[in-house]
């Protein structure tokens, strides 16, 4: 059996389908009770609790740990499951982290590398699987992108980024859990080289058949908006830092390693948005 941290987000979601799909048997930890998930087992608990995470990694072989996305508690989760999983005797520890976790201006990607850290200092035999951006955040925008041909994003049209298809992280997450051959291995998962910002307006027309353009807004329009939907202050200010970083520096991957991993090329961004218009027509 397979514990499984942070599973009704849309990561969990992602690899619990890709772990069913190879016959695993899963239970995941769950914040509230949630329909849909399909697993054989599932815990309702808080993260933060020990007694919670001791409970719930009881017989099972390996964890795969998720954390929520921009928690300011995320280190002290990760701290408290590497300890439950080494006193649960747990054969393999696999951290759902981030590309470039040593970026310390991004606090996110930080506590992500202090999680990393215990992890190698804790003798579990662990996986480290390092994701960059998901094609999937795209769609937050898709009615602007689809209605108005408008692609709104927080920094400069130039910025290039390296992304990749969650199902490609969730079908490497399904390797790496099937076999002890990836115990003690860190992987970079990315799906493309840099794409500037102008590259996945131009593969947004291109695919949609529609004229799509960069709207680049400021921070402050973006925080307004951000404030008006209800994101709370950590996760604002946590993706500001982000943002600011991207539009300085761009984020920068290879695809080489998830390649060889899944056996094949990894999705493009051509190839997912033509999926996306697949699976919306249907
Ligand atoms: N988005 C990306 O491009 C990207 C790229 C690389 C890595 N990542 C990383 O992937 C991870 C997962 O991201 P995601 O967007 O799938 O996450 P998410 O949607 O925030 O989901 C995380 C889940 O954790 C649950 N949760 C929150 N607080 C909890 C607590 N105290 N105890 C137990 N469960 C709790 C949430 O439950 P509720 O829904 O009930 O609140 C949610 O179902 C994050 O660590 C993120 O940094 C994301």
């Amino acid at each position: 059996m397979i514990l499984m941290t942070g599973t009704a987000g849309k990561t969990g979601r992602a690899v619990i389908r890709a772990l069913l799909a190879q016959g695993e048997v899963i239970r995941a930890l769950v914040y509230r009770p949630v329909d849909g998930l399909n697993v054989q087992e599932t815990i309702v608990g808080d993260m933060r609790s020990p007694t919670i995470l001791n409970q719930a990694m009881q017989g099972v072989r390996a964890v795969y740990f998720i954390a929520p996305n921009m928690s300011p508690d995320e280190f002290e989760m990760g701290r408290l499951a590497i300890t439950a999983a080494r006193s649960a005797g747990v054969e393999q520890f696999v951290y759902h982290s981030v590309l470039h976790p040593q970026i310390e201006a991004m606090p996110h990607h930080w506590q992500k590398l202090r999680i990393e850290e215990k992890l190698l200092e804790s003798g579990l035999p662990f996986t480290i699987l390092q994701p960059a951006a998901y094609m999937q955040n795209i769609m937050a925008h898709w009615s602007r992108i689809v209605d108005q041909g408008i692609y709104p994003i927080p920094y400069a049209a130039a910025t290039r980024l390296s992304l990749v298809d969650l199902q490609d992280v969730a079908a490497a997450a399904a390797t790496v859990l099937n076999q002890p051959a990836h115990y003690g291995a860190t992987y970079e998962l990315a799906g493309t080289n840099p794409l500037a910002q102008t590259d996945v307006a131009q593969i947004l027309s291109q695919v949609l058949k529609r004229q799509v353009q960069v709207k680049v807004m400021s921070l402050d329009a973006w925080k307004r908006d951000a404030d008006a939907a209800g994101l709370g202050r950590y996760q604002i200010d946590t993706l500001v830092s982000m943002f600011r970083y991207y539009d300085r520096f761009g984020f920068a991957a290879n695809p080489n390693v998830l390649s060889w991993l899944l056996g094949r090329p990894p999705t493009t961004f051509d190839e997912f948005i033509q999926r996306v218009v697949q699976e919306q027509s249907q």
